[in-house]
């Protein structure tokens, strides 16, 4: 998801030794710190690297990042087996969630200031540097009530949730549905956006994770491990899957007619969708600065908030992205940038 059109400005990472003999100069280009990966594979790919400072567009904005969000789709991204679908180039900069402060705008920028604090989803990453440049469309005003590394992990979870139960199951008051995976980045978004729209919430983690999806607001929390969903959930409106596979394959037969089952990692079985008379989606999460304003909203209305598991220093990027690719993630794992402004 690296923006092709930025890359050339890390590229020039390979080149910049010879540069600095031949010029001289050292030090006139500004630099950053960023993890960066020159080839595909496992997270041991990553290295912290001086690179040049992207520069922003027009219609871009550099931000100061404070605090970056880390994600399953860091090591995907890494991993190249999804290079096509995801626009990503080498060398790449991980990091789908940044929250930071506005440093500079380009010409054309309207609605962004300098100095102003915000959050977003870079569409094609780079969050895990000092800087990163975003559109207007990827970010929004950071929730007053959250610091930066709260803010950051929010976007990428809370926008798939919203988009997935908002947009297109259009849930409401009332509604029953099914969160598979309740605990993790998208799912305790998911609980807590379920309930504050007036749905009943049925959800499922394993059994260290049972208290947090009370505290999320499940009205009923299942164990995965020792309860078949199937023999509690019946006739819901939708089913929220993050699992897929055997997970998303049984969760056909517990939606009502016209109801919806929602993958985030698979294409719901058209045959199964058929012949139940329900709906399927394969949903793909999207920056949107409107749905971030409302789900800011919604943060400082105390209506939901992130769980930040751990926050660890830009040095633990690989760990952060072995335990991304775990599936097992506790609410939301953060790479501190920088230290919180004082306000
Ligand atoms: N399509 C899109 O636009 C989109 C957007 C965001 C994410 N995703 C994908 O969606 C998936 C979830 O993302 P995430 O950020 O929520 O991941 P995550 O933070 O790693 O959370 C995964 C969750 O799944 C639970 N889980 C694992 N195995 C399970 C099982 N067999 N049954 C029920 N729950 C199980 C975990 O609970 P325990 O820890 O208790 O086991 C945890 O709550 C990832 O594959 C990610 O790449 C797709």
């Amino acid at each position: 998801m690296l923006n092709p059109r930025r890359t050339p400005l890390i590229l020039t990472v390979a080149t910049l030794p010879l540069l600095l003999v031949y010029s001289g100069r050292a030090g006139e280009k500004p630099m950053m710190k960023a993890v960066v990966a020159h080839e595909y594979g496992a997270p041991e790919m990553l290295k912290i690297e001086e690179v040049p400072r992207p520069v922003p567009n027009d219609d871009e904005a550099l931000v100061r990042v404070i605090a970056s969000g880390v994600n399953p789709a860091d090591p995907l991204t890494l991993s190249g087996k999804y290079a096509r679908e995801f626009g990503t180039h080498l060398p790449l900069v991980p990091g789908y969630e940044i929250a930071g402060i506005v440093e500079k705008t380009g010409a054309s920028v309207a609605k962004l200031k300098v100095k102003e604090a915000v959050y977003g989803y870079p569409n094609f990453g780079g969050g895990w540097a000092e800087y990163v440049v975003v559109k207007e469309g990827e970010v929004a005003a950071k929730p007053k009530t959250l610091n930066f590394a709260e803010a950051a992990a929010v976007p990428m979870g809370a926008l798939t949730a919203w988009q997935a139960l908002v947009d297109v199951a259009k849930l409401q008051p009332g509604q029953t549905i099914l969160i598979h995976g309740g605990t993790g980045g998208v799912g305790s978004f998911a609980v807590q956006i379920a309930k504050a729209r007036g749905a009943h919430v049925i959800a499922t983690a394993s059994t260290a994770n049972q208290d947090l999806l009370k505290q999320l607001g499940a009205d009923i929390a299942l164990d995965y491990t020792t309860t078949k969903f199937e023999d509690v959930a019946r006739d819901v409106d939708a089913v929220l899957d993050p699992v897929g596979k055997e997970t998303l394959a049984r969760s056909y037969g517990v939606v009502k007619k016209g109801g919806i089952v929602m993958s985030l990692v698979a294409r719901p079985d058209p045959i199964e969708i058929e012949k139940r008379g329900i709906r399927g989606a394969g949903i793909s999460v999207h920056p949107d600065a409107e749905d971030l304003a409302e789900i800011a909203q919604l943060i400082d209305g105390g209506k939901i908030k992130p769980i930040v598991t751990q926050v660890l220093p830009l040095s633990e990027a690989i760990a952060a992205q072995r335990q991304a690719a775990t599936h097992h993630t506790r609410g939301k794992v953060v790479l501190r940038i920088a230290d919180e402004p004082k306000s």
